[in-house]
């Protein structure tokens, strides 16, 4: 059990982007979230005010860089800014999904390399540490000259799928995923199915160009890291039900949902979609197929270990 003396060593600040998972994290290990005001003007800007006495103490600010990617990345460097003028003596930012990860290179001439750039502002306001789930690459944290830990939800996506895993293969939508998939194929005890998707960097419309496995016949549960339009999931579905997959699931660690993709799902092959709550879905989001597991003990745990 958490002790007293331990909890007043350090503190964890929510920004707004995901308040409900710094409160589970903060219930996790028995202690209110820090006191923090956090306005925005009539223009638009934010302005944080703490309301609570930091000095000398470790400070974990929690903050996903989900949309409003910029405004959810400014309110945690201005987070950043009045902690450490009020004394904290370390900051670790903990970002339940980093956003900018995806553009971890330059494609094509004239692209910015925004990932170092968002590396570069999260060093430069004073975090020590960075704690995150599930980073879209080793090269995009490979940017960050602070220590980094990526924390991986698989045990916690193989419990949600416990009672579809009889008989299932995993399946890796894209040539990206496959390194992660094989280690969630092995907590399940199973084999994995790849797809060999390719993205038009232009359009950004997707085209399946096969598969690695036989997926006639099998119930199958496809593992990404996030889901976007929902455009990866739909289209490796339709593909494998074309196979003749028994029957297809889905889980993604980050459950952006853009515009239409929470219709997209539902009407989709995919039987069950099930995320993380490392970005918040609104109820106007959430749809009947889908499930939300938390990943809260995950980074309980991780915050603990690194006071
Ligand atoms: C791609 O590299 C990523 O791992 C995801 O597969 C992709 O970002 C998901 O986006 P969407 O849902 O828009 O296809």
């Amino acid at each position: 059990m958490t002790s007293l003396i331990f909890m007043k060593k350090f503190r964890i600040f929510s920004g707004s982007a995901n308040h409900a998972l710094a409160k589970k994290v903060a219930q996790n290990l028995k202690m209110d979230l820090g006191k923090v005001e956090i306005v925005r003007f009539a223009d638009g800007e934010c302005r944080v005010r703490l309301e609570e006495e930091v000095e000398g103490k470790t400070v974990f600010v929690l903050q996903s860089l989900c949309p409003p990617v910029d405004e959810n990345l400014v309110e945690l460097c201005l987070l950043a800014d009045t902690l450490k003028r009020n004394g904290a003596q370390k900051l670790i930012a903990v970002v339940p999904y980093l956003g900018y990860a995806r553009q971890d290179k330059v494609n094509r001439k004239g692209e910015c390399l925004s990932t170092q750039v968002v590396a570069r502002i999260i060093e430069s306001v004073g975090f020590e540490k960075l704690i995150a789930v599930d980073v879209h690459s080793e090269k995009a944290l490979s940017f960050f000259k602070i220590p980094t830990e990526n924390l991986l939800p698989d045990q916690v996506l193989a419990e949600a799928v416990s009672s579809d895993k009889k008989n299932c293969l995993a399946v890796s939508p894209d040539e990206g995923a496959l390194k992660r998939v094989r280690q969630i194929a092995k907590i399940l005890g199973t084999t994995v199915v790849s797809i060999d998707k390719e993205r038009d960097l232009l359009t950004g419309k997707l085209k399946i160009k096969g598969v690695k496995g036989d997926a006639s016949g099998q119930n199958l549960i496809i593992f990404d890291d996030m889901i976007t339009s929902g455009g990866t999931l739909i289209i490796a579905a339709d593909f494998l039900a074309r196979q003749k997959a028994a029957g297809v699931l889905a889980c993604a660690t980050h459950g952006l949902l853009v515009k239409d993709a929470p219709l997209a799902l539902q009407k989709s092959e995919i039987k069950k979609v099930i995320v993380t709550d490392t970005v918040p879905v609104p109820k106007e989001k959430q749809f009947k197929k889908l499930e939300i597991v938390t990943v809260a003990p995950l980074i309980a745990r991780a915050i603990e270990n690194s006071v």
